[in-house]
C-alpha cells in the first residue's frame, strides 16, 4: 500500500526543485571556458592616435630642461604611466630632481599634451576602430577601456566615444600601471566577466604582459603586432578577423 510522502520528504523535494531551477538559470547561456564575451581596449595607439601628442609634449618639456629625448626613448613610454614615463626620460638628465620638481615636470608636460589633444577629432580615431565597436556591440560583446592614461575621459569625449563602453578602467582608478594587470582586472570586474572570457587589445608590449598577468588573451595591434606573446596579431583593427577570434574553441 502506498503511503503519502512525509513533510520532511516534501521539503526535500521542494528544495531540490529550487536548486535545479537555479542551476538551469545559471546554465541558460552555456559558455565555453575560452569563449570571448568581453573585449578590453587600450586607448592610446589602439583606438586613437595620440602617440605624437605624447611625444611632442615630452619633447617640449625635455628641451626646456636640456634633457636629451628622442623618438627611440619615446618607444619605451608606450603603455606606462605618466610618472614612470618621466623617470625613463630623467635617466638622461644631468642632475637629480626632487619629488616636487618631478611633479612639476609631469604637470608641465601634461599641460602641453592636453593643449595638443584639444585638437583631436573623430578623424583621429584609428582605422577600423569605429566599425569594430559597432560590430562587437551588435554581437552582444561587452566592451571596456583598459588604459593607463589619466586623460582617458577627456580623449573619449574629444572623439565622441564617451558612451561607447560598458566600463572604463583608466589611470585615475589604479595604483599600478602596466605591465601590472590591475587595469585589466578592474576592467573585467566592470564587465562582470572572468579573465578567461576577456580579450585585451593592446599596442604596447607592457600591455601584452599585463594581459598575460591578468590571465587574459591578447590581440596585439600596431607596435605590438610583432609581439609573439599575443594570441592574435594585426597591423590595425581594420585587419582583424573577429569571426575567427570570437568562435569558441
Ligand atoms: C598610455 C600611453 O596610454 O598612457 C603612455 O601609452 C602614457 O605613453 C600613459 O604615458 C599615461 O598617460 P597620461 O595621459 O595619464 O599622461
Ligand atoms: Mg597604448
Amino acid at each position: 500500500m502506498e503511503t503519502a510522502p512525509t513533510l520532511p520528504f516534501q521539503i526535500m523535494v521542494y528544495w531540490w526543485g529550487k536548486c535545479r531551477l537555479a542551476q538551469a538559470a545559471f546554465e541558460e547561456e552555456p559558455m565555453s571556458p575560452h569563449q570571448i564575451k568581453g573585449v578590453i581596449f587600450d586607448l592610446d595607439g589602439v583606438l586613437v592616435s595620440t602617440d605624437n601628442c605624447h611625444y611632442l609634449g615630452w619633447k617640449r618639456m625635455a628641451d626646456e630642461e636640456g634633457i636629451p629625448f628622442d623618438r627611440e626613448i619615446n618607444q619605451r613610454l608606450r603603455g606606462v604611466s605618466r610618472m614612470e614615463s618621466l623617470e625613463i626620460i630623467l635617466e638622461k638628465a644631468g642632475r637629480a630632481y626632487t619629488r616636487e620638481e618631478k611633479e612639476a615636470l609631469a604637470a608641465r608636460k601634461n599641460a602641453y599634451y592636453v593643449e595638443l589633444i584639444g585638437n583631436l577629432r573623430r578623424e583621429d580615431v584609428l582605422p577600423g576602430a569605429l566599425d569594430t565597436l559597432a560590430l562587437l556591440r551588435q554581437m552582444g560583446i561587452r566592451m571596456a577601456i583598459g588604459s593607463s592614461s589619466r586623460n582617458t575621459p577627456l580623449i573619449l569625449k574629444q572623439i565622441g566615444l564617451e558612451d561607447a563602453f560598458d566600463g572604463i578602467a583608466d589611470g585615475n582608478r589604479i595604483a599600478r600601471s602596466k605591465p601590472d594587470p590591475e587595469v585589466f582586472v578592474l576592467a573585467a570586474r566592470l564587465l562582470a566577466l572572468p579573465p578567461e572570457n576577456c580579450l585585451v587589445v593592446e599596442d604596447a608590449d607592457a600591455g601584452i604582459e599585463a594581459a598575460a598577468a591578468a590571465g587574459m588573451r591578447a590581440l596585439g595591434v600596431g607596435f605590438a603586432s610583432a609581439n609573439h606573446k599575443a594570441a592574435w596579431r594585426a597591423g590595425n583593427l581594420a585587419e582583424v578577423d573577429w569571426t575567427q577570434i570570437l568562435t569558441p574553441v
